[in-house]
């Protein structure tokens, strides 16, 4: 009896030892696989999402050059406005800009300047108002005003615009024939004054056929999207107006 005992006891640990083994082997091959996952799933996806925007762009030769485009909201300002000018013309950027009727009109040579520089100017209203439920035709009154002081300067019709704080209503783009251009990368450059800091933001996010969301109104903000064009335009990036991003 004694054998027998002493030899199921043998059998027993040595079953145990087994069970832990493959327990364990399996625990190591299910992290193994979800680190495995993780990323892949992620770079999968990633690579789904720039399909669709080469086929958004129409662009899927990979010899053509990459489309990216600058936006800057809410000036002109007197003089951070200038500069920016000066470091786009330099490196040959065109870029867009929505303006509000306000700025434009203390300051009809600057948006006269963007125009003779090619760049593109759109509606961001006269006063910076927020579209809501109870004021739609004060906003309304504000993108046709708008529009009226950008052509009385530009001689030239305003197509686009893009609603502070990105909301909208689509009627006002049969109503008015305009079009809203809202943004995919959003470096909250207005809440830092670190330029370095905005423009890594961009430069680490940016991907083909993006719509990068500036404002013109804070020098950290103007020295941060030249600092992005200089990183991109290394790394073989060509800055578009929106129209090309939107439409070619
Ligand atoms: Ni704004």
């Amino acid at each position: 009896m004694k054998r027998l005992a002493a030899a199921i006891l043998i059998f027993d640990v040595v079953m145990g030892l087994l069970i832990l083994c493959v327990y364990e082997n399996k625990q190591v091959g299910n992290w193994v696989n979800e680190e495995q996952n993780g990323p892949g799933t992620q770079g999968a996806q990633t690579a789904v999402s720039k399909d669709i925007r080469q086929a958004d762009g129409g662009n899927v030769d990979s010899t053509e050059e990459k489309k990216i485009a600058l936006t800057f909201d809410d000036g002109p300002h007197p003089s951070y406005t200038e500069q920016l000018l000066d470091g786009l013309k330099e490196r040959g950027v065109h870029a867009t800009f929505f303006v509000t009727g306000e700025h434009a009109k203390l300051h009809p040579d600057i948006i006269k300047r963007m125009q003779e520089e090619g760049h593109l100017i759109g509606n961001h209203t006269y006063s910076h108002i927020q579209l809501r439920k109870n004021n739609r035709d004060q906003f309304r009154e504000e993108l046709i005003l708008t529009n009226k002081v950008i052509t009385e300067i530009t001689g030239e019709e305003v197509q686009y615009v893009r609603p502070p704080y990105g909301t909208w209503d689509k009627k006002f783009e049969t109503e008015l024939n305009m079009f809203p251009v809202l943004w995919t990368i959003d470096p909250l450059d207005w809440c830092s004054s670190n330029a370095d800091c905005i423009a890594g933001k961009v430069v680490e996010k940016a991907q083909e056929n993006d719509i990068i969301l500036m404002h013109d109104y804070y020098e950290s903000s103007v020295e941060a999207a030249l600092e992005v064009v200089d990183e991109l335009q290394a790394k073989g990036y060509t800055f578009v107006t929106v129209e090309e991003i939107l439409f070619d």
